[in-house]
């Protein structure tokens, strides 16, 4: 079979899969999303992921388009459909369709999209490779804790990276300290071995890997505190990394010209990424 999407309620040929040109999503960036990762065939954290997607489009004054559990159906046909057991599901909810205005009208029917691509997760902390950052200035909009389409800045920071050599940007605010990545919450680790992560705000977007780290962290003995740091504290740090629902637990080497620690990952950032691994792959039975 080949891959299938859905789209506003049918699912059709992923190269044909297609939204009019006068979808806000595409003329405004007017739409809000999700990536949700998938284990051993099982949904990762479907909860958190639903509870943010619904409170993003309150906050965008969008109704849904369907309900959790209806949303619940879709993407696991969806993941049927493209034989996804380990991997990622991205589901997406515009506005709708519209002439182009800014002021949209009452009766707006917003569009729902939902894909699903395989992703091998890493079997343990040996396999994954520690990355360079490059730290750039935020210009983001004032409401990054909303997960809107509008990451233009992000893939732009994303681009200025590649282009150093670094694999992502961390961005940092008007005050010098770090908000996150350009797609990654950011996380360092002090001398006395404390993790450190910014506290939610309207600053940053409030990541589910990261919810999900500070939940199991008292089980393993991780103290850890929600404080912003500065890009000079976390270039001084013992230890760094960024998490996310598809590159999960990510050490760092190097922040612009500046070695992490001793330039490879550390042991709390292994403690952190064996943990998260070990609930990823819980939710599928444990294969
Ligand atoms: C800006 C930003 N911060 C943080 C995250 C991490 O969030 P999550 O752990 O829910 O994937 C993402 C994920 O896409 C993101 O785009």
């Amino acid at each position: 079979m080949p891959r299938q999407s859905y789209v506003n309620g049918r699912y059709v040929p992923h190269a044909s899969a297609a939204v009019h040109i006068e979808d806000r999503g595409y003329q405004f960036a007017d739409g809000v999303y999700e990536v949700i990762a998938v284990a051993g065939g099982a949904i990762v954290d479907e909860g958190p992921h639903m509870e943010r997607l619904f409170r993003s489009l309150a906050e965008m004054k969008m109704t849904a388009p369907a309900s959790a559990a209806s949303m619940h159906v879709i993407l696991h046909e969806v993941m049927r459909r493209c034989r996804v057991r380990d991997g990622a599901v991205y589901l997406q909810i515009s506005r709708g369709v519209a002439p182009r205005n800014h002021a949209w009208p009452a009766d707006i029917k917003p569009a729902m999209v939902v894909t699903a691509r395989p992703i091998a997760w890493p079997r343990n902390f040996a396999e994954v490779r520690a990355i360079e950052i490059l730290a750039v200035p935020d210009q983001r909009w004032g409401r990054p804790d909303i997960k809107t389409v509008a990451l233009l800045p992000n893939a732009l920071a994303r681009m200025q990276a590649d282009a150093a050599g670094a694999a992502d940007a961390w961005m940092v605010d008007e005050d010098g300290m770090v908000t996150e990545g350009t797609s990654a919450n950011a996380w360092i680790v002090t001398e006395a071995g404390e993790l450190i992560t910014r506290q939610l705000s309207r600053a940053i977007l409030a990541g589910v890997t990261r919810r999900a780290i500070l939940e199991f962290a008292g089980a393993n003995m991780l103290a850890i505190t929600e404080r912003a740091f500065s890009l000079e504290e976390a270039k001084a740090a013992r230890e760094a990394f960024q998490t996310s629902t598809t590159a999960l637990v990510k050490p760092i080497k190097k922040i612009d010209e500046t070695v992490i620690g001793d330039g490879q990952p550390g042991p709390v950032t292994a403690k952190v990424f064996e943990a998260y691994l070990a609930y990823l792959t819980s939710f599928g039975g444990g294969n």
